[in-house]
């Protein structure tokens, strides 16, 4: 089975099963400061599960593209990705544990369906601790359904408790379904959760009762909801009998065109098969940041910043195998042909990921070209030691100034002899990393409210500044994008000229005004077609959806939106726009703070 029919089944699982499908989201959250990548498929609904109403209804079913670089030092053996899809069943607030163990079961297990036998299924559930007690009504049901104790593992919060992505939201125990691959046990306590690719982690059902608090406390959720994710990748290596997700159909043209790039052929080393599987998880990955509806270029900031490491990383695996000249390309055009019709957004932006994927190759090249030169220029000094290392500050500061990568550095090292003070290097970049989160931190504590009300007062901010636009400068002004952190909200929409700072201090005045009307924020659930007939902003709803939310704001403003809202305009305090500048041909971008 492959994944394209993997992911119909599942759909068709559920929907039969009144679930209804709902699309999936942008890799780039939008208004969510918590993360940079959309990480699960729960990630665009947790606003749902945390009490907001689905106009799709209480019991959904969707697939969605994920990445996780947390994992990145994993990438390269056998199920570990960058990039990956997901599919997900979701209850809010309909069924909980009982229904959805049952449903996981019967779509595993049952011939129709998936037909996977249960003799190679284990399960794990929550053992319990201080915030929840073990989890044995899960355990009951697994029993029932016929899975025999031995294969029934009750773990620790390490394994068995999900969430929430970011520093708060929406968490809980869940239950996770492995499969045995046949392989033979690394050790007497090898287990379920165990990475040694015995067993394949392909599904979790995580139950939603829990919202993590900024302090760290947990608040039981005024509803119970159930989260489900099964892995695309692992679960169709499984059926092809694969014991690697590298092993699968959108992999194996990848790995090939590898081969002809380097005249490697795979399966000859294992230090270069690391390299090789890396370089098609990169790419694939980059492929779907840059192709992505809210795509992102490579730069030094932010998702920006990940999608140059991934390349670069690629590109050093790329010299690791001996390749010359570029070959990102080759690569990600078969990723886009793979995957077009799935999201037909990569042929829309086929050019473009292939300039930048080419840039940014150049720029590296250049990088390591000036890198190479500094090295040189730092040799004869080290050549007066006898010692022929190479301090670890002046690795990290070739690093950090040119973006020399540690391994190139060793690598060059190595040519002439010399050693890497490693330990000193990581300890550099440790004393950096620390600095750098300490910002990161400074940037949550600095606001008014906490971080979910601080984001969701920007958020109604948005929707004013959008219709006080349209007012001042024309209806002819869309959004064309929106990134909200704690301290300020970013907007982009279409516009040919710079604004006047009389234009700009008009928009501020009509928003302050709005807040100071006291606006009291509704919604309501209706069809796309109602919605724009009543003259609702819709220009990002999904085509696909049936059924819509529109929020208005008093009688200012009207726009289909996820949420969620404050309640009333009030809370907002001052308006102030900070700047306007251009983002891009006829975009401009407004960055504006609530004071
Ligand atoms: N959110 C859960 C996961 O990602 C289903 O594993």
């Amino acid at each position: 089975m492959t994944g394209n029919e993997l992911r119909a089944k599942y759909i068709e699982f559920f929907t039969s099963r009144n679930h209804v499908e709902i699309q999936g989201k942008s890799l780039v959250p939008e208004n969510d400061p918590t993360v940079l990548f959309t990480t699960a498929g729960m990630h665009p609904l947790v606003p749902f599960i945390l009490g907001e109403t689905h106009p799709a209804g209480n019991r959904l079913v969707n697939f969605q593209k994920c990445i996780r670089t947390g994992d990145i030092d994993a990438v390269g053996d056998p199920h570990h990705l960058t990039f990956f899809e997901m599919l997900g069943n979701w209850s809010l607030g309909d069924y909980f544990k009982d229904e959805a163990i049952r449903m996981s079961f019967e779509f595993l297990t049952n011939p129709e369906w998936l037909g996977i036998s249960i003799d190679k299924l284990s399960v794990t559930v929550f053992s319990g601790d201080d915030v929840v007690e073990a989890d044995e009504s899960s355990a009951a049901v697994w029993r029932e359904l016929g899975i025999p104790e031995e294969r029934i593992y009750f773990l620790p919060r390490e394994d068995n408790w999900w969430g929430p992505a970011g520093l708060t939201g929406p968490c809980g125990p869940d239950s996770e379904m492995f499969i045995d691959t046949g392989r033979e046990a690394c050790g007497s306590d090898c287990r379920p959760g165990c990475s040694c690719g015995k067993y394949f982690e392909i599904w979790n059902d995580v139950f939603m009762q829990y919202n993590k608090q900024e302090d760290g406390s947990y608040k039981a959720m005024d509803r119970q909801c159930v989260d489900t994710g099964m892995g695309v990748e692992r679960t169709s290596a499984i059926l092809q009998g694969k014991t690697s997700v590298y092993e699968t159909e959108t992999f194996i043209p990848l790995i090939g065109a590898v081969e002809e790039s380097s005249g490697y052929s795979y399966g000859s080393d294992e230090e270069k098969d690391v390299s090789v599987r890396i370089i098609t998880d990169h790419v694939k990955t980059s492929t779907m940041i840059l192709g992505d509806e809210r795509g992102v270029v490579p730069s030094n900031l932010g998702q920006g910043y990940i999608l140059r490491r991934l390349i670069r990383r690629a590109l050093r695996h790329g010299r690791k195998l001996d390749i010359e000249g570029k070959f990102l390309g080759v690569i990600s055009r078969i990723v886009i042909d793979t995957y077009k019709d799935v999201y037909p957004m990569l042929s829309e932006k086929r050019d473009i990921i292939l300039k930048e994927l080419e840039d940014e190759e150049e720029r590296f090249l250049r990088t390591l070209q000036k890198g190479e030169h500094e090295f040189e220029k730092l040799l004869p000094n080290l050549m007066k030691s006898p010692k022929r290392i190479i301090p670890g500050r002046l690795a990290f500061k070739l690093y950090d100034t040119y973006g020399f990568p540690i391994e190139i550095t060793e690598e060059l090292a190595a040519e002439h002899d010399f050693e890497v003070d490693r330990e000193g290097f990581d300890k550099a970049f440790k004393k950096h990393q620390e600095l750098s989160k300490q910002g990161a931190e400074k940037i949550f504590k600095g606001g008014l409210a906490d971080q979910s009300e601080l984001t969701t007062a920007l958020h109604t901010a948005t929707h004013l500044l959008h219709t006080a636009l349209r007012t001042v400068l024309g209806e002819h002004v869309q959004q064309k994008g929106s990134n909200i952190t704690t301290d300020r909200l970013r907007f982009d929409f279409n516009h040919p000229d710079k604004m006047t700072d009389d234009q700009v201090r008009e928009v501020e005045l009509i928003v302050n005004k709005q807040i100071q009307r006291k606006l009291p924020i509704t919604m309501e659930i209706m069809s796309l077609e109602k919605a724009k007939a009543e003259g609702a902003i819709a220009f990002f709803a999904d085509k696909y959806e049936q059924q819509v939310k529109v929020y208005s704001i008093g009688d200012f403003s009207r726009e289909v939106c996820g949420g969620p809202h404050v309640e009333n305009t009030e809370i907002l305090g001052k308006f102030r726009i900070v700047k306007e500048q251009s983002s891009s041909s006829g975009v401009r971008r407004i960055r504006a703070v609530l004071e």
